[in-house]
């Protein structure tokens, strides 16, 4: 790590200096937000931090720190944690707040992961609450008789939703590891619901954009739109259906989603469609705490997510191929790493296509992808002055088998707990579709499978036998819920929401504050790439040198330059405080401490 814990002392002599010289304090973005308020631990902390060094940065706190992508929702999380509730506590709140605040994305009738570090154990767990597909799914439930694919049919019909994990998961993690009651933790989202709030902005443009799929339904209609349009910056978003159906989820767990009266009602909207999700799906449906993919990178531990992502496994590949080159040396965004990391990139995620699967469903060679040797092997065949056309590369051999939404939130508080969820309905509003009655929205999660070799889904992503549908199986998520830690206490707990994007851009989130010494507000800020193999494209954010473009160019990558790529949400733990930032592509995010 170049830098900071050396610089550190130094950088804090030349804060005060500045304080002194200037006579006033240094601006402080994270205070100046109106809707950071500071308590006078995290002022003290603040003060701590050089703010004359960096160019963009992190909201500063001693004791506790949430990120996510709505104020709201952040400000509840605050209030768990100040109350005196844990990380976990906290994270569930934002869990069932986000489904409120953040409709687009944060759900109830989606899935995800959450990646959890246990101070008291010291034991880091992945927990699995990704959707899985109904028992009546099958490998051609999206192709016609000519076995072509139906178009739209895995993305915005009743088929395309997967069985909802989220209030398993939520449940399951405040159970296991949390310290508060449901009834507590959920109140807040409940009473947002109930009360409604002015919709922003973003999420005005959102319901502008689905228009189309989810003005198709009525009971859809009957929450986002207003005078036969979808609602508009400013207008109340009042959900009384959720609310209740979150009253119920207060009142008896879990089993109200997945046996008592919402369950009735996701089933019921199902019913005319023969073979999607019945009650039997539901009832089924189980939560699985996995062990955590675990790697290492200039002397740090990464735990991270494994299958049914891809995102941990080649998180960790990526690094490992990384780690020889001298990054640092190279420079953040210089054409020298975006080469040597886009060509990482392309082998990545080409073995993510031919390997990556469910688990329970199909051997995924974990052990092999991970490898130092196998990484070892992968970069001895990078050349350095030229790009390698896609079509050449073909999936690796890692050793012999061995057994645009989505959200991420991080949490961590005084006890050192740290919690990372990513958590989805796929694309916006995932199907668009609400379960009568409910008012919850259902993810479109069954287009994550390969629904048929070779043909792309939302996100471009390819895929054959590993991620085929079958029923009771769960679709190949790139959803990449991080921890970083070093000697077993995390020392950065990020992720973002992006498809196919996501790994990359928490790679490079990584990259940026091992290798860069950056902080998490300039690691955010910081332009990203992206390759993923097929296309063969080096997707560029705004803000590369057209000196850069054109050395890429020269080494022959088919550079475009796209819109802007992930929304990640990162806490940093550096000597005792705690250092966060929302990423800017979403000005609705808010980083909040104390
Ligand atoms: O699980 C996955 O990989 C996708 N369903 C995630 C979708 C996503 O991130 C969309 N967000 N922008």
């Amino acid at each position: 790590m170049p830098f900071r814990s050396s610089l550190l002392a130094s950088s804090l002599a030349l804060a005060l200096l500045s304080l002194t010289a200037c006579g006033h304090p240094p601006s402080n973005p994270a205070a100046a937000a109106p809707a950071v308020e500071q308590s006078s631990a995290a002022q003290a902390a603040s003060a701590a931090y050089d703010f004359d060094m960096d160019v963009f940065h992190p909201v500063v706190a001693e004791n506790g720190m949430v990120a996510s992508e709505q104020e709201l929702a952040s400000r509840i999380g605050l209030e768990i944690l100040k109350s005196g509730g844990n990380a976990v506590d906290a994270a569930v709140a934002m869990g069932f707040a986000l489904a409120v605040a953040l409709p687009n994305a944060g759900n109830i009738g989606g899935g995800g992961f959450m990646l959890l570090h246990d101070a008291r154990s010291g034991k880091d767990v992945a927990l699995d609450f990704r959707e899985v597909a109904p028992s009546q799914a099958s490998r051609g439930m999206y192709l016609d008789a000519q076995g072509k694919l139906i178009d739209g049919k895995s993305l915005y019909t009743h088929y395309a939703v997967g069985v909802p994990g989220t209030v398993a998961g939520m449940e399951h993690a405040l159970r296991k590891w949390g310290s508060l009651p449901l009834s507590r933790v959920i109140a807040p989202a409940i009473a947002l619901a109930d009360k409604g709030y002015p919709v922003s902005e973003t999420l005005a443009k959102t319901l502008q954009q689905e228009k189309q799929s989810m003005g198709r339904w009525p009971a859809t209609q009957a929450i986002f739109w207003k005078n036969g349009e979808p609602l508009k910056r400013g207008d109340l978003l009042v959900q009384k259906d959720l609310a209740q159906s979150m009253r119920l989820i207060s009142e008896q767990g879990a089993k109200a989603f997945y046996e008592g009266a919402i369950a009735q009602k996701i089933a019921a909207e199902m019913a005319p469609y023969k073979g999607a999700i019945t009650l039997a799906d539901l009832k089924s449906y189980k939560v699985i705490e996995r062990q955590p993919v675990r790697g290492s990178y200039r002397g740090y531990e990464v735990a991270t997510m494994p299958p049914p992502s891809s995102g941990g496994a080649h998180l960790i590949q990526i690094l490992n191929m990384m780690e020889r080159w001298p990054m640092n040396q190279w420079g953040v965004n210089s054409a020298q790493s975006v080469h040597y990391m886009a060509e990482s990139m392309k082998l990545a995620y080409a073995d993510r296509a031919e390997y990556l699967g469910d688990p329970d469903f199909v051997q995924v060679p974990l052990k092999g992808l991970v490898s130092k040797p196998y990484a070892d092997q992968l970069a001895a065949g990078i050349d350095g002055n030229k790009a390698r056309a896609a079509q050449s590369i073909k999936p690796g051999k890692p050793q012999a088998y061995e057994s645009d939404q989505t959200t991420h939130y991080s949490v961590v508080d005084k006890a050192g707990n740290a919690v990372a969820v990513t958590y989805t309905l796929n694309t916006n509003f995932g199907t668009g579709i609400v379960a009568k009655g409910t008012g919850i929205v259902l993810n479109n999660e069954m287009d994550d499978f390969s629904a048929k070799p070779g043909v792309a889904n939302a996100y471009g992503l390819v895929g054959g036998e590993a991620n085929a549908v079958a029923a009771g199986k769960r679709p190949l998520s790139s959803m990449t819920p991080t921890l970083v830690l070093k000697d077993g206490k995390p020392v950065l707990v990020t992720g973002s929401p992006g498809g196919a994007r996501i790994i990359t851009t928490v790679l490079q989130t990584v990259s940026n504050v091992i290798d860069f010494g950056m902080n998490p507000a300039e690691a955010a800020a910081t332009p990203r790439f992206h390759h993923q193999w097929t296309p063969d494209e080096l997707r560029l954010e705004k803000g590369f040198s057209q000196d850069t473009i054109n050395l890429l160019k020269a080494r022959g990558h088919h550079v475009a330059v796209k819109p802007a790529m992930g929304r990640t949400q990162t806490i940093e733990i550096r000597d005792g405080k705690l250092y966060g930032a929302s990423d800017p592509r979403n000005p609705d995010g808010q980083t909040l401490g104390y």
